[in-house]
């Protein structure tokens, strides 16, 4: 008979219960693969078990209730008792990331948390393995699943974005409540994880900013067709001037870019650093047995030990003002001049463009410009001088471009 290696698990929802019935069905191969067998110890929910009496039975704790406490109370509570840690909370490891991975170091235990970003992309692994020895310089992510399934749709079938998160809710892939997903606060959780990882610089969910995509319309999607643009919200993670860029918004992509084939509720991280160019990582990004998949695979990690608890050998500054190539959407009057007008005044901002759409519609005219990069700041303070202008209908929308392709 082997050994047995017992798990405690703080949690028993879509991932808790998916989690627990994986562990039975993959026992008896991680038993035969490993020469150790993984047990359920306990269970704890808000209606059964004793968080106490669960650590004195276990020998790793597996911590899928989300939330910051008692998550976090009982992540540290585990660590200092000697006992590993996996974990798919997000929210927890972007807030108190810097705590928690001191007291893994200090107690000699594994923290590990796959499951936090990207489901089961097995992105975090990579970072702190496999690119371990690369100099990661920039990280694009799609980490939400709910937005890329909305955004998808919209343009798939032209329906608005009500109609889209109303269809995503149906299908379950968006929950009663979407606001993290919706705002971009979910993924500015992911991103800050990322970022923290990849640049070994303590980054938590603060620092990031981040937009959703509430502010979307069909029109845009109609464009950015016409423009050879694919338009998804995206976190970037990047090292900028001597410091970092941590951030999320929707962003237009060309073609060529990895990530603008990501369609539905999948995820997919690329990665670029010099000596590897890009690599990009992509799958399913939620649910019960995807995510319980990545939180057993960690699981298993930590029973043959050892893998490194990531400390931080940076301090590098957050860049808030940085480069991006820009769309942007304008319903002017329809009369001579002013499109030269518009033109001026982005000439004035050192902003320079790239391509221009014209749309007739009645006395008014639509125009959609793509520009090349510029600082987010002089581009900002063209568009605003471009919103006071007597000709135009409505105020100018811009959304920025990753003009990056790897053909
Ligand atoms: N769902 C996904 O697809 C997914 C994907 C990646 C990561 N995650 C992360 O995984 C974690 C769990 O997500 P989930 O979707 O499985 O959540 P969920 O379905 O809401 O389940 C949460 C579980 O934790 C228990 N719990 C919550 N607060 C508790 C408390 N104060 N004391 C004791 N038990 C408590 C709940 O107990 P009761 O049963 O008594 O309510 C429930 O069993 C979150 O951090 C989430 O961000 C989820």
């Amino acid at each position: 008979m082997p050994d047995t290696f017992r798990i405690g698990l703080l949690g028993h929802g879509t991932v808790g219960a998916a989690f627990a019935e994986l562990l039975e069905e993959r026992a008896d191969a991680i038993a035969a693969i490993t020469g150790i067998r993984p047990v359920l110890s306990g269970v704890l929910t808000r209606s059964r078990g004793e968080f106490t009496a669960l650590l004195d039975d276990s020998d790793l704790i597996v911590e899928v209730m989300g939330g910051i406490e008692p998550a976090r109370s009982h992540a540290l509570a585990a660590m200092r008792a000697g006992r590993h840690v996996v974990s798919a909370n997000k929210l927890l490891l972007s807030q108190h990331g810097e705590e928690l991975w001191a007291q893994a170091r200090e107690s000699g235990v594994q923290l590990r948390f796959e499951g936090a970003v990207a489901g089961v992309v097995p992105v975090i692994r990579v970072l702190q393995e496999s690119l371990a020895g690369a100099h990661v310089e920039r990280i694009h992510g799609i980490v939400n699943g709910t937005t890329n399934y909305i955004l998808s749709e919209m343009r798939r079938s032209g329906a608005s974005y009500a109609d889209a998160l109303r269809q995503a809710q149906e299908l379950g892939y968006a929950e009663a409540d979407p606001t993290d997903d919706v705002t971009g606060r979910d993924a500015a959780a992911k991103m800050a994880i990322l970022a923290r990882l990849a640049f070994s610089t303590p980054v938590s969910i603060d620092q990031v900013t981040y937009e959703g995509i509430e502010q979307i319309t069909a029109d845009d999607m109609a464009h950015a067709d016409e423009l050879g643009l694919g338009l998804k919200l995206i976190g970037t993670a990047e090292r900028v001037e001597g410091g970092i860029s941590v951030r999320v918004h929707p962003a237009f992509l060309y073609g060529g870019h990895p990530l603008a084939s990501v369609d539905g509720p999948f995820n997919a991280v690329t990665i670029e650093a010099p000596a590897i160019t890009e690599i990009t990582l992509s799958g399913p990004g939620a649910g019960g047995p995807q995510t319980a998949s990545a939180v057993l695979g960690d699981v298993i990690s930590a029973m043959i030990p050892p893998a490194s608890t990531p400390e931080t050998i940076d301090s590098l500054p957050i860049v808030a003002d940085v480069v991006s190539a820009f769309y942007l959407h304008m319903e002017v009057e329809d009369r001579p001049g002013v499109l030269a007008r518009i033109a001026e005044i982005l000439g004035e901002s050192g902003a320079s463009i790239r391509s221009v759409v014209q749309h007739g519609m009645g006395d008014n005219a639509r125009l959609v410009m793509v520009m090349h990069p510029i600082t987010e700041s002089s581009f900002y303070a063209g568009v605003e001088r471009i919103a006071q202008l007597p000709f135009l209908r409505s105020r100018p929308r811009a959304i920025r471009v990753i003009d990056e392709e790897f053909m």
